[in-house]
């Protein structure tokens, strides 16, 4: 039978449907019960028990409870457990990371787990790596877990979250009302919340966090397209004067070492704000839970340790629920576990390829249209219409010198004009003289930078071609775009030679596919590389 599972990766959490995520959950449940019963004969049953398999683990951010689990559930499998040495390694060489994990692939590692500050890497490294052993003949492309990526995901602790809460809610899949504590501005386990609750049906969010550490409004927007009750608190304090208060909460630390001097400075205020007080237990539901990915800190923990002995104390069994997470994940791309999962709702893979964003349009047949060139009519030459209708004048000049220098109409003569229509909106109108046809890589990028327009080819005082654009589904293999994302491993500053590549979303932004930030299509432009 075909394993679904085999060879795939997990950069984020959709990587996995929601009827996979449902059945590793029935899987780790079976292995802990397994465990429990000492039940040598269903733990094997489990095992890749393969001493040639290679588990790479490489870690280039501090860790203690992903790595560790992760070393440990690699050494549950009886496979070749290896850690990159990362401090003395030749990534201090300057060396990219496609050249480091290209080499280890080379070495017959079939499962890398990366955690890194740059955010995309897995998904770059899935690429790359596969080109690489196809060139080199391997027999087999590795698998890569994201065991956490800047401030952008943790799938593989999303996971393991889940699988808590199941838990302690009976394995009820209907609602989860989860209140989400703590510094939700940097913390990736809550970010991957935004799309790993959809397992859940129906989803109410609290998020208790002060201003400075709010969740970022793109997450907020994947919450309420995914369908879930949102309601925003700014202490614990303000949220325990709510009548409708969460029994799971799930804290998350201050994340220091990603603040900027300014929150700095604020910190003792802020985590108050966020540390959970002796005064305020009379206020919990009965039965309420508390979860932490940990780590917290031994002076400053947020959920202080007198907690620790109260039925509260959701944490431990959620750190421990790690291991076998991670080993149910492993036999999964191992191929020792998966076989008997049956996909039974279509995966629906969006087919962009087949969108048009250029259409052309039927001229009218007799119009001579007038389109000045200054004080005269232009007779051979372009014209952009129907830019930014609506927008005030300034943001449409703006805008038309953007499309100008993307489209490279710097160089030659004619203007821009803001016209007025006949409702009273503003629109933008860009004039050029001189004969030019456009390609349909050159059309593509005034669609993406212009869509909405009208592009008039004129001759002879006639308009002979018209077309009208809408934003493309996907952008990429331009050399001046770029994430805006320093940390986004396709960031010209990382240098790993990575092109940027962008998915329209639905409130019509563009996604960048490696670190997920949500940009206008004004901004995906490198402007200074032209
Ligand atoms: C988290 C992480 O690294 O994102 N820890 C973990 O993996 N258990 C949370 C954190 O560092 O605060």
């Amino acid at each position: 039978m075909k394993n679904n599972f085999l060879g795939r990766s997990l950069c984020v959490i959709e990587d996995f449907s929601i009827e996979e995520r449902i059945y590793l959950f029935s899987k780790i449940r079976e292995l802990k019960a397994a465990v429990k019963a000492e039940d040598l004969e269903t733990q094997q049953e489990f095992r890749i028990e393969d001493p040639n398999f290679g588990i790479y683990e490489v870690f280039l951010e501090d860790s203690t409870r992903t790595k560790e689990s992760f070393r440990n559930a690699a050494n549950f499998h009886h496979a070749k457990v290896s850690e990159l040495a990362t401090s003395s390694s030749s990534f201090n060489k300057g060396e990219s990371y496609a050249d480091t994990f290209n080499t280890l692939t080379g070495y017959s590692n079939k499962i890398f787990i990366v955690r890194s500050k740059v955010e995309g890497v897995c998904a770059h490294l899935a690429k790359e790596c596969v080109e690489y052993a196809n060139r080199n003949e391997l027999t087999k492309a590795p698998s890569f877990i994201n065991a956490g990526d800047g401030r952008h995901e943790h799938p593989t602790q999303e996971l393991l979250d889940e699988y808590t809460f199941l838990e302690d809610n009976d394995f009820n899949y209907d609602n989860l009302h989860i209140a989400l504590v703590g510094d939700l501005f940097h913390g990736r386990t809550v970010h991957s919340k935004a799309k790993g609750l959809t397992v859940f049906k129906n989803v109410t969010v609290d998020l208790v966090a002060p201003e400075e550490l709010a969740m970022p409004d793109s997450y907020l927007l994947v919450m309420k397209e995914n369908g879930y009750n949102i309601n925003i608190y700014s202490s614990i304090e303000e949220y325990l004067q709510s009548n409708n208060i969460a029994t799971q909460w799930y804290f998350t630390r201050p994340q220091l070492e990603r603040m900027g001097e300014q929150i700095l400075k604020r910190q003792e205020e802020l985590r108050a704000s966020i540390t959970f007080r002796k005064e305020f237990m009379s206020k919990l539901p009965e039965n309420t839970k508390f979860y932490h990915p940990l780590p917290r800190h031994k002076m400053f923990p947020t959920i202080p340790t007198f907690l620790d002995k109260t039925s509260l104390n959701g944490w431990e069994r959620q750190s421990i629920n790690g291991m076998y997470t991670r080993i149910c994940l492993l036999g999964l791309f191992g191929g020792s576990i998966g076989e008997d999962f049956i996909q039974t709702k279509k995966v629906v893979e969006e087919n962009f390829h087949d969108e048009e964003y250029i259409f052309s349009v039927e001229p009218k047949k007799s119009a001579k249209k007038v389109y000045s060139e200054g004080v005269n009519p232009i007779a051979n030459g372009i014209v952009i219409d129907h830019i930014s209708v609506g927008e005030t004048p300034s943001d449409i000049r703006e805008h038309m010198r953007l499309i100008s220098k993307i489209i490279e109409l710097d160089d030659c003569k004619g203007g821009e004009w803001v016209s007025q229509n006949n409702d009273g909106m503003f629109k933008g109108i860009i004039f050029r003289p001189g004969i030019r046809s456009f390609s349909r890589k050159e059309l593509k990028r005034l669609a993406a930078v212009a869509s909405g327009c009208t592009l008039n080819i004129i001759k002879d005082e006639t308009v002979v071609e018209k077309y009208r654009t809408t934003l493309p589904p996907r952008i990429y293999n331009f050399d001046d775009l770029a994430c805006t994302n320093e940390a986004c491993i396709s960031n010209p500053s990382n240098g790993e030679g990575v092109e940027a590549m962008f998915h329209r979303t639905s409130d019509k932004r563009y996604e960048c596919v490696y670190c997920g930030k949500s940009h206008s299509f004004k901004e995906i432009w490198n402007t200074a590389k032209k």
